[in-house]
């Protein structure tokens, strides 16, 4: 299928649909990389090895080894032993040495993808997928490699990953893993990452790759607000439907380091793995460390083309919810509506109003346990609190699902607050350094998730809410960062597994929660959108994207988190005016077409707001119930940029048969005196004919494609249209 050996040359080929990828071994032991980019049909000459050119080949220069060494590109580059860019790996024995070096001692090629325990990654069956593991090994050490890459033949990605098991009598601490390294010429590329801060996620970013290192990390126990587990080599000037790009993508939710190294002979070396800040793994005779999964991609299509095939990967191959295909209910959350300030009757005041507006499930955030009547205290204390919930949960879903509604609810359940029961009787419990006071952040601290009886608790608080009442969704958020790494269970020389154990424990116990209510859609957060990743992603098909709900502020949010996300992903609610974090006014309309773009719903007091406004959610309701399947399902394809141009935003979803387009277009700064705008609306069959709904002339989709239309011009700032655009 996929991959191909030979065996006389000692060269892998992995070819996707319309990528290869090339490994080669030099001198029968060095793993090396030989070609990574649009698919090619032979695996070409040796000549691509640079045999003979000193100092590719050792054989070849024998006095200058650590030349050889410091220029050959690695598939996976050992530490200390002549390489002198970044590794992949790093050790400390029991000797106290940190060399590593891993040399090729085997291959297995076989269909199918395996699964990595304990770890999200993408999954596909033996029709789809082939699976090449090249075994290494440094023999000093003992320590065995297994380098793990995986073909799809329906969408242009290889993942890989690396497991590393201990063969040798003595225990030793990996202090650096990364899960992919890959060595490539430095051409034209500039360096894609995303950035932003609480509120503002995932801003696109574009910088030029100097020579030595340049990288997005986080050391914050959580993929992070500030910088994202991704990073893309765009071939400078390549635009959203050209050029070639490079993706790179960590399926995982804790620390990580994204990299890129400019060598002295112009080669780069591109790298994802865990942070090795705060890392370290003691592996004990016989024990196996995994090391999460990298997804990377090659494109020619631009940025939008890698967009497409990892929302492709994700619906297909990652997202497991029995929701991932459907229409998720179109909720009503009261946080922006109550804060913490609610009870049974206002709840269920606006679960009817909710209901006659079509809204379809009440979603019970924050505040409805133990004293939590602000983010001072309780977390930890999941019991109902009677005085705002007479009756408890029950009698409140009950008539919430009486009055024609699901109810969902919100947990925070790898927090302690210091001023709960829990925290009183366990203060152990919290992630706190030996004689210092942890630090708070939003006045709380994590929960130790490396120690069984924490998880185990915090299992059995969650479940027993989700036993006790007919709770058809969660909203799990995590709203602070870790600081303060110490562990009073883990032992001295494992305090360095705190971080990744945490995140391990985290996968555990979503998986175990789905295990237990398959049924249950489960909607990840972080303080807005701090874990949104394609780790979080295995478990919730739908993450919240930003605590910014104005619309205004999501097109940038929204752009950076579709560039690898499919739109069914992106939590996104209609909010009231002025928006509670910056004040903006902007018409309900124009709220409710941005938030189409996502998951869909409402998060806002529906018996609060103004008559004009209430009569409009219906027809949004139509809209979502009307344009939800393709939304969710199509091809998504960036138009325009407000990021960009300052004024406007313009996205377009189409259908994968092409007989549907939906776009969105945003008219955020009005100027004076200008002509409307044209709209070249790509992805359409250039052969089929379509007609643009309220209008009467019917379009080649070439047409459409190359001439456009124009935009309507709107009067006044912030207002927008959906175009709708049919095959005839
Ligand atoms: C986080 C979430 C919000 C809300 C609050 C509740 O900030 O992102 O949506 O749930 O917590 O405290």
């Amino acid at each position: 299928m996929g991959i191909i050996y030979e065996e006389e040359r000692g060269i892998w080929k992995l070819d996707t649909p319309h990528t290869s990828y090339i490994i080669g071994i030099a001198d029968k032991q060095y793993i090396g990389h030989i070609y990574y980019g649009a698919r090619i049909r032979d695996c070409g000459g040796c000549s691509w090895m640079r045999t003979g050119e000193a100092p590719f080949v050792p054989s070849e220069n024998m006095r200058d080894k650590c030349s050889f060494m410091d220029s050959f590109p690695a598939e996976y580059p050992g530490n200390g032993v002549g390489d002198f860019r970044e590794s992949a790996v790093s050790v400390r024995d029991e000797a106290g040495n940190t060399a590593v070096q891993p040399l090729y001692t085997g291959y297995r090629i076989y269909a199918g993808k395996p699964s990595i325990p304990g770890l999200p990654a993408t999954f596909g069956g033996e029709d789809v997928c082939e699976t090449l593991e090249l075994s290494a090994r440094d023999e000093v050490l003992g320590l065995a490699f297994t380098l793990v890459y995986t073909v799809f033949s329906d969408v242009d990605v290889i993942t890989r990953s690396v497991r590393i098991t201990n063969e040798g009598e003595k225990p030793i601490a990996l202090t650096k893993v990364m899960t992919m390294s890959l060595d490539m010429d430095a051409e034209d590329y500039r360096m894609l990452t995303l950035h932003g801060s609480w509120a503002r996620e995932r801003r696109m970013e574009y910088r030029e790759i100097g020579y030595g290192k340049q990288s997005a990390g986080s050391v914050r126990g959580e993929s992070s607000h500030q910088e994202h587990p991704f990073l893309a080599l765009a071939e400078r000037g390549a635009t959203q439907e050209r050029g070639t790009v490079y993706g790179f993508h960590f399926v995982y939710s804790g620390n990580f380091l994204a990299q890129v190294e400019k060598s002295q002979f112009d080669s780069l070396r591109v790298q994802l793995g865990i942070h090795p800040q705060e890392f370290c793994w003691k592996l004990e005779q016989g024990q196996t460390f995994y090391a999460p999964e990298a997804v990377q991609t090659c494109t020619r299509e631009g940025l939008g083309g890698m967009s497409r095939t990892l929302h492709d990967l994700y619906r297909k191959h990652l997202i497991r919810s029995p929701y991932r295909n459907k229409k998720r209910p179109i909720l009503i959350n009261n946080w922006e509506a109550t804060y913490f300030d609610f009870d049974t009757e206002k709840l269920l005041a606006i679960a009817r109003e909710a209901k006659r507006c079509g809204i379809e499930m009440l979603v019970m955030d924050d505040g409805w346990f133990g004293r939590r009547n602000d983010d001072n205290t309780s977390l930890g204390d999941w019991q109902v609190n009677e005085e705002k919930l007479p009756g408890g949960l029950k009698r409140l879903a009950d008539e919430v699902n009486k009055i024609g509604l699901k109810f969902g609810i919100w947990f925070e359940p790898e927090m302690i607050s210091p001023d709960s029961e829990l925290y009183r009787s366990h203060p152990d419990w919290a992630i706190a350094l030996p004689g210092r006071k942890p630090c708070r952040a939003r006045n709380q601290y994590v929960l130790d998730l490396s120690r069984p009886e924490v998880t185990e608790y915090v299992y059995e608080a969650v479940a027993s809410v989700l036993r006790s009442a007919d709770i058809a969704y969660v909203k799990w958020d995590m709203n602070r960062q870790l600081t303060d790494l110490g562990s009073a269970f883990l032992e001295k020389d494992r305090q360095g597994e705190l971080m990744h154990r945490y995140v391990l424990a985290v996968y555990a116990l979503q998986e175990r929660l789905l295990a237990e209510f398959p049924e249950l859609l489960l909607e990840n957060c972080s303080g807005g959108g701090a874990r949104f990743d394609p780790g979080m992603l295995y478990y919730s098909p739908q993450i919240w994207c930003s605590d910014d709900t104005d619309a205004i502020e999501r097109l940038a949010i929204q752009e950076g988190t579709a560039l690898l996300y499919p739109l069914s992903a992106i939590g996104a609610h209609v909010s009231d005016c002025p928006n509670h974090t910056v004040g903006r006014i902007t018409p309900f309309a124009t709220r409710g077409h941005v938030a189409l773009a996502g998951t869909f719903g409402y998060e806002l007091d529906i018996t609060a707001i103004g008559e004009e406004e209430r009569k409009m959610i219906p027809e949004q309701v139509a809209l979502y119930h009307r344009y939800n399947d393709l939304v969710r399902e199509g091809d998504y394809y960036r138009i325009a940029s407000y990021r960009e141009n300052h004024s406007y935003d313009c996205y377009a979803v189409v259908a994968k048969d092409r007989s549907e387009a939906l776009v969105t277009y945003v008219q955020v700064l009005n100027r004076a005196n200008c002509r409307s705008r044209r709209i070249r609306i790509p992805g359409l069959a250039p052969e089929k004919r379509y007609r643009i709904e309220g209008q009467e002339a019917v379009y080649y989709g070439d047409t459409l494609q190359n001439a456009g239309i124009f935009a309507p011009l709107f009067r006044g700032d912030f207002q927008s249209a959906l175009i709708y655009i049919r095959e005839v």
